[in-house]
């Protein structure tokens, strides 16, 4: 069995990932488009050509199903559902949760998973309803634990284990954290398909951020029966990876439409505010003229171009730094998903934790809510410390009074809102000043220390400062960018002589240390320990178990995920001390 999953970008707490399963690999998030072994009324083919390395099937029907179980245990999955992309199955749990029961045991249905050859299997949890009595939602997931301690012993394919827990955040989290001790590659968050039903979006926000809290970051998860693309964007900057839709086939049953803001019924459409091939090959008054059976197939595949892009629209979104700029477009869209939308940002310390210390755009404060995001009360909160040693102030339109030598640096100088920020040169001799206070508010208290000798180059073009030197050696780089800095190692040096440790290290393992002093990338796998707060996309210190110093470095992951990622990236170093 092989299973692997990076990060490979990040914004707000979502993340672009890769994913690889037995030799074949998807980025993430992705949604797995649920097949139905009885009714296809796309064929699994046919998702893959449409870009869907990923489907989900449920091995409980194939196992009911004489003709299909058959087929499965003599071809196996691949060849029965004729799809050579990623397949993963559920195990009945759904079933039992609506119809109160099945017909089939934990250890059968692991077993059975693994007989027809699924690339990722789920073992039979408990899905506890919301609002659940206590109790309940207790012996429930003492059992789910209990069937998770069994699976665990006889697994020898990928699996899911789904958090469970009903709407006790507590429960959440200990089942989350009880998981992650065991060897399992996926957590879903289960039992949330009711919550959605019914738009309780901000109650899904504790669910979900509740399980996040508890389990292991390095872990993919999935939101088990989520795949209406208005909640992908929140959905995704709470943490979420995978999706699974059968909402683009019972949708199009139903003679619905899907849209990034919400459900329209074809009956109430005049034109198609989407131009996938369905639309614009039709009107809506064409496709309602359609026998049923087309009509229903080509409403399932528009449902699923609009998925589809809507995960690229997240996608891109991550890629930009602009994630919470469509979480707030999005949330407009329904009071339901405004609360929730809200209700997320309430959880400061978490998305503090996973928001990237800066991004390829400017902070756009399109909203009220803009100025509650991670990197508006990150930015305030260390402006304060930096106030304290650098007490010049300047004012801003949208952040108040600002450090003065903050001014050039994110988010601060790379933002727009109603008024213009007129950014000033440093003046002759004081382009220290911003290099010390930059240094504070990037690495800590003390880190300015570092360049008060330095010498500021100046950028003749622009006036800005540019490189930072000493004695002749190159110390950092100040960003035109994003005005923070990159380190040379001549500054890494000065810094790690004046922090203690563990502060802005990342510790490497004695296989990493030639590949580290020459410059080389740093994997996660070599990681043994790191400064629990650095941040996505934080300059670091490379340094071996003795401390001694390596290389430097921007990293991907926070102080947490270092520790516990084993594949992927860690650190991009820059500059070794070797090289
Ligand atoms: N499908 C939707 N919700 C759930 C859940 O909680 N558990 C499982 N196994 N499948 C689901
Ligand atoms: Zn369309």
């Amino acid at each position: 069995m092989e299973f692997r999953f990076e990060v490979k970008a990040r914004d707000a707490a979502g993340r672009i990932g890769k994913l690889i399963v037995n030799g074949k690999s998807i980025e993430t998030p992705a949604i797995m488009p649920v097949i139905n072994p009885k009714q296809l009324i796309v064929t699994p083919k046919e998702l893959k050509e449409m870009g869907f390395g990923m489907i989900i099937t449920n091995s409980y029907i194939i196992y009911k199903t004489p003709e299909l179980r058959e087929k499965a245990l003599k071809l196996g999955i691949h060849k029965l559902l004729d799809y050579d992309g990623i397949i993963e199955v559920d195990s009945g749990s759904f079933q039992l949760m609506r119809y109160g029961e099945v017909e089939v045991t934990n250890r059968e249905i692991i077993e059975f998973q693994e007989k027809i050859g699924v690339d990722i299997g789920t073992f039979l949890d408990i899905p506890t309803p919301p609002d659940a009595p206590r109790e309940k939602a207790e012996e429930d997931l003492r059992i789910t634990l209990e069937r998770a301690k069994e699976a665990e012993s006889i697994k020898n394919i990928a699996m899911n284990a789904a958090v469970q827990g009903s709407t006790y955040p507590d429960l959440r989290t200990y089942a989350a954290r009880e998981l992650s001790k065991m060897n399992f590659e996926i957590h879903p968050i289960g039992a949330v398909v009711p919550l959605m039903e019914s738009y309780r979006y901000r109650d899904l926000v504790d669910v979900v951020v509740a399980s996040k809290l508890g389990l292991r970051p390095n872990r993919p998860v999935h939101l088990f029966g989520a795949g209406h693309p208005m909640i992908f964007a929140l959905a995704v900057a709470m943490g979420v990876d995978l999706f699974d839709s059968a909402s683009y086939a019972l949708y199009a049953k139903d003679d619905r439409y899907l849209t990034p803001e919400g459900t329209k019924r074809l009956e109430e459409l005049e034109y198609f505010p989407c131009s996938c091939p369905v639309c614009s090959r039709y009107t809506p008054q064409e496709l309602r003229e359609m026998p049923k059976e087309e009509r229903t197939r080509l409403l399932a595949i528009h449902n699923l171009w609009v998925i589809r892009e809507e995960l690229n629209r997240v996608k891109q979104a991550i890629k930009e730094g602009e994630l919470w700029r469509l979480v707030d477009e999005r949330a407009r869209s329904h009071p339901k998903l405004y609360s929730a939308y809200k209700r997320l940002l309430e959880y400061r310390d978490y998305l503090e934790k996973n928001e990237p210390i800066t991004k390829a755009s400017a902070f756009f404060k399109v909203s009220e809510e803009a100025m509650r995001w991670p990197i508006v009360y990150r930015a305030k909160e260390r402006a304060e410390r930096v106030a304290k040693k650098f007490p010049e102030k300047v004012k801003h339109p949208i952040f108040g009074e600002i450090p003065k030598y903050l001014s050039l640096s994110y988010p601060f100088a790379q933002s727009e809102g109603e008024e213009d920020f007129t950014i000033e040169k440093p003046r002759k001799g004081e382009a220290r000043k911003y290099v010390m206070a930059v240094a504070e508010y990037q690495f800590g208290e003390k880190a300015g220390e570092a360049f008060k000798d330095a010498f500021v180059e100046l950028s003749r073009k622009t006036g800005m400062p540019r490189q930072v030197k000493a004695k002749g050696k190159h110390l950092a780089t100040f960003r035109a960018e994003d005005g923070l800095l990159t380190l040379g190692i001549e500054g890494a040096k000065r810094l790690h002589a004046l922090l203690p440790f563990p502060k802005m290290r990342v510790v490497v393992n004695e296989d990493a240390e030639p590949f580290a002093k020459r410059g080389k990338n740093v994997f996660a796998k070599f990681v043994v320990d790191a400064d629990p707060s650095i941040r996505p996309y934080d300059e670091v210190l490379v340094v071996n178990e003795k401390d001694e110093l390596l290389a430097t470095g921007q990293t991907l992951l926070n102080g947490e995920e270092l520790k516990v990622f084993q594949s992927g990236l860690a650190v991009k170093v820059r500059r070794g001390v070797e090289k």
